[in-house]
């Protein structure tokens, strides 16, 4: 067992009823990269995704399809797997809720709750959207041609039925008092306002079971009844690490879960739900739910009546993997809504891979290629300009750290961007091209500055591109060895005499096809 610090973070499982789409590639792609980051930074990492695959909407899925339930999940579910692989992304773990270590932790789980007599037996009468698989209250309907809308645009159905209820409303006080003493449970801190105000609302008991279908966890000594689609797709996180068995290794390594990261469309079910239960089951809560924002395409809402919905794989092949990670982690602070646009795209590849960041690596790489025997080249003393590079670049770990542990991706890479930016204004003050002619040594030293400079730029960039800058670093030959953050700054420093192979460039700029006029 490693004895390095744990960290736990866990996508949303996602509906099987869709193909997946940006929304669930960007989701994802967040977790990825700080999954990474962590690994890199000596942290003992579990990142876990999956597909959430029970419920009504599911089952309707399938019955259009017209085969079963499981057949159809199996089918689905394998999308976003190759989803997972095609993106780069590196879950420890994928579950699936059919699974049966799932389906043993949710009815452990549902008995604890009982045992707490938080459950009971009643009737539910209400409205409910299978969309959503959520349950709204007469007063959060809006009436649009005649038919009751959710605040998500969701249609909903009156139900009537039998249905054990959650005694959520006993939870009010303890759940403002757990976020008052949890200031950073919930992030963006605008977010936590919106939850914060919703519970001092009041909450209402939550019907947490299912008489109408069929499609679904059972109730344990309960067959008429199967688990509402909620609790059981909450329920995967500690699923995955071993539950029921508390005293499993991994249980005990990893929860509580350092980050579970959703969109904004369900922030309440983390952030309401999912701690009343835990606290209820006597179990303890995770340490923060970040809730990202939407995206729009071209200015307008995506949805499949639209036909505007972004296929993550025709973007990758358009501008390539790391092109469009860096992109959807640059474009937007992280936690508010943003637009994807084809022409933001292009500019963030072009202006700031091919440009700054591409360009840089090739000129150094290239004049050492040329002029110093395709060698790191030995350095002289340093100058004041050259000690103030490396000093800045060196301290990106810091500042990286604590915008990566505030889940502010879009900074990190701004810092990392205004050093490449300071990168590229030190080879035009030192011109090391006029060096070669006038004093070939100082241009060894600003070469070797450089090369280094961009080995640490390199090194911090990985979680976000990973591919290309896997190759930048084999162009500095920075062993595999050499690539987490020990090796960040004066310990890894290059090695004069190393040799390089030929560079190449890993940023292609994207050239927009002529369309016919
Ligand atoms: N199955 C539930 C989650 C259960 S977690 C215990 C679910 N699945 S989902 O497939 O509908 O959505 C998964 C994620 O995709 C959500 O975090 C949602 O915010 C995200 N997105 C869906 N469309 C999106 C955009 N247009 N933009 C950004 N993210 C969006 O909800």
């Amino acid at each position: 067992m490693s004895d390095n610090k744990p960290f736990y973070i866990t996508t949303p499982i996602y509906y099987v009823n869709d193909v997946p789409h940006i929304g669930h590639a960007y989701t994802t792609l967040a977790c990825d990269v700080l999954a990474r980051f962590k690994r890199l930074d000596g942290f003992d990492v579990k990142f876990l995704t999956g597909t959430d695959e029970h419920g009504q909407k599911v089952e309707k899925s399938a019955e259009t399809a017209g085969i079963d339930p499981q057949a159809f999940t199996d089918k689905v579910s394998q999308n976003f797997r190759d989803l997972a692989v095609s993106m780069n992304f590196t879950n420890d773990d994928f579950i699936r809720t059919t699974e049966e270590r799932h389906k043993i932790a949710c009815q452990d789980i549902w008995k604890r709750l009982i045992d707490a007599g938080d459950i009971y037996l009643d009737k539910y009468a209400g409205w409910y959207s299978v969309r959503d698989e959520a349950f709204y209250a007469e007063g959060e309907l809006e009436d649009k041609d005649g038919k009751k809308i959710a605040p998500s645009g969701a249609e909903v159905d009156w139900v009537e039925e039998p249905s054990y209820f959650f005694k959520l409303s006993a939870w009010q006080d303890r759940l403002l008092e757990f976020y008052d003493n949890n200031p950073e449970f919930i992030l963006p801190l605008t977010r936590r306002n919106e939850v914060t105000s919703f519970v001092e609302g009041g909450l209402q008991d939550l019907s947490v079971s299912r008489t109408s279908f069929k499609w679904g966890v059972q109730v344990p000594g309960d067959d008429d009844h199967i688990m509402y689609v909620w609790l059981d797709a909450l329920t995967n996180y500690i699923t995955a690490i071993g539950f029921p068995d508390t005293d499993h290794e991994e249980y005990q390594k990893y929860w509580p879960a350092d980050v579970h990261m959703v969109g904004k469309d369900i922030l309440r079910f983390h952030a309401v739900y999912w701690p009343a239960f835990l606290m209820a089951a006597g179990l303890e809560t995770p340490k923060r739910v970040f809730a990202h924002g939407w995206w729009t395409n071209e200015g307008e809402k995506i949805s499949k009546s639209l036909g505007n919905v972004i296929d993550p794989l025709e973007l990758m092949e358009t501008y390539g993997l790391d092109q469009m990670r860096y992109f959807l982690m640059r474009e937007v602070p992280f936690g508010n809504d943003g637009d994807f646009s084809r022409s933001a795209m292009v500019q963030r590849m072009n202006g700031e891979l091919a440009n700054d960041f591409g360009n840089l690596a090739q000129r150094v790489l290239s004049m050492i290629n040329k002029n110093c025997d395709g060698k790191i080249p030995e350095p002289g003393t340093f100058s004041e300009d050259d000690t103030a590079l490396l000093a800045g670049v060196d301290g990106l770990l810091e500042v990286v750290r604590e915008a990566m542990d505030a889940q502010s991706f879009h900074t990190a890479l701004e810092k990392i961007w205004s050093e490449i930016r300071a990168a590229n204004s030190y080879v035009d003050r030192q011109a090391p091209w006029t060096l070669k002619k006038e004093d070939p040594d100082r241009m060894k030293t600003v070469l070797y500055v450089l090369a280094d400079a961009i080995r640490g730029l390199a090194l911090i960039t990985q979680p976000f591109v990973p591919e290309a800058i896997g190759k930048m670093l084999d162009q500095l030959s920075v062993g595999e060895g050499n690539r987490d953050f020990v090796s960040f700054g004066k310990a890894g420093r290059l090695a004069p005499g190393t040799e390089l192979p030929k560079p190449e460039g890993v940023f292609p700029r994207h050239v927009e096809e002529e369309t016919a006029a």
